[in-house]
């Protein structure tokens, strides 16, 4: 059990004990669940703390349902993760790229979105509290985005394999960053971000050097920070001199990013992330790729807290890509809904936002 203040609780939190109100009434009995409702009256009724239960359960009860329509199962997430380190491990040592290995989890991970593709979808993301395992899981999260935003572009086959690839590989070169740089939990100086922005030559020339011959993987590990409007790095390419391989993967690039905890910042929410996302389209990000997102990840993506017209509260547990404004969403102690089959039912309110991987 711990105590909390009443601003932090969350939605999910059980309470540990009976609360009593300042008449010394018990207005909620131990093991009463937290929600919005229940929050609202602990408030009312001027109450400051409250002792609360870990949040553990319903997160994995979530968790289930999600999986249900998880585009990569969980194996393979965390597998592909376990793989991705080793991979950068012998890197770091060694300047060495086990290539079988990098196309053993690309493959893997594009079969999986292959095959799992449908209407409702649930993208799991490796999301770490760790600093220094960071470039381990951006490096799989950005793959898989860039393969969904590859299928959503109706990329197939062994190009989908080549953007796969490109996308796993794309911050190479960052393992020729001085770790100081690369873990600052402050503003660079100019002279350490020209190193910084250097990590996408590195990563050319350790594909060139590792034999990768394929003009589409070293683009887009050459390019993704180039911008649409010419404002990106190492050349400032604008628009139609850049790969599709670099845009895509940019933009799979900067959700991840931002959907990350990170040593200067705390994570934004995918809502906002999309907003973003979308708000710099055609200044920083082409439109055809961008719009994949919201595909991919719907209106409200998975984790969104939501209030109901007919007063329940939920979670969204999967996107509904033919109608992105009615996602399928886990009432709270009750069942799941699919909103496009619930037509009486629509979203009032967003409340919140609860990571699940
Ligand atoms: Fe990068």
């Amino acid at each position: 059990m711990k105590v909390i203040s009443l601003n932090k609780a969350q939605f999910g939190m059980v309470l540990a004990m009976d609360v009593r109100d300042t008449t010394g009434k018990v207005i909620f009995k131990k093991n009463t669940p937290l929600d919005e409702k229940v929050i609202a009256v602990l408030k009312k009724s001027g109450i400051f703390t409250i002792p609360v239960k870990n949040q553990k359960n319903t997160i994995t009860g979530l968790q289930k349902e999600t999986q249900k329509y998880g585009v990569v199962s969980k194996e393979h997430l965390d597998l592909g993760f376990k793989k991705i380190k080793s991979v950068f491990k012998v890197l770091e040592d060694s300047g060495n790229i086990d290539i079988d290995t990098v196309v053993d989890i690309a493959s893997t991970i594009k079969e999986d979105i292959e095959k799992n593709f449908s209407d409702k979808l649930f993208v799991p993301l490796k999301k770490l509290q760790t600093f220094d395992e960071y470039l381990y899981s951006h490096s799989l999260n950005v793959m898989i985005i860039s393969t969904l935003l590859g299928v959503e572009a109706g990329i197939i086959g062994d190009e989908l394999l080549s953007l796969s690839i490109s996308a796993l590989l794309h911050d190479i070169g960052k393992t020729k960053v001085p770790i100081e740089i690369m873990n600052a939990p402050r503003k660079l100086t100019q002279e350490e971000m020209q190193i910084m922005r250097n990590h996408v030559k590195f990563g050319k020339e350790l594909c060139i050097q590792n034999n990768i011959k394929d003009i589409g993987i070293v683009a887009g590990v050459y390019e993704h920070h180039e911008r649409f409007d010419g404002k990106g790095y190492l050349e400032g390419k604008t628009n139609e001199m850049i790969s599709d391989f670099g845009k895509l993967i940019s933009i799979a690039d900067v959700y991840d990013a931002l959907t990350s905890t990170r040593s200067y910042k705390g994570p934004w929410t995918p809502y906002k992330t999309i907003s973003f996302i979308l708000s710099n389209v055609e200044k920083q990000f082409d439109g055809r790729f961008a719009q994949g997102l919201i595909n991919a990840f719907g209106v409200y993506p998975v984790g969104t807290r939501v209030k109901l017209s007919n007063g329940q509260f939920g979670t969204i547990v999967a996107s509904n890509r033919s109608n992105k404004i009615r996602p399928l969403i886990k009432i709270d102690r009750g069942d799941t809904i699919d909103l496009s089959e619930e037509k009486t039912i629509r979203i009032v309110e967003v409340l919140d936002y609860i990571y699940i991987e």
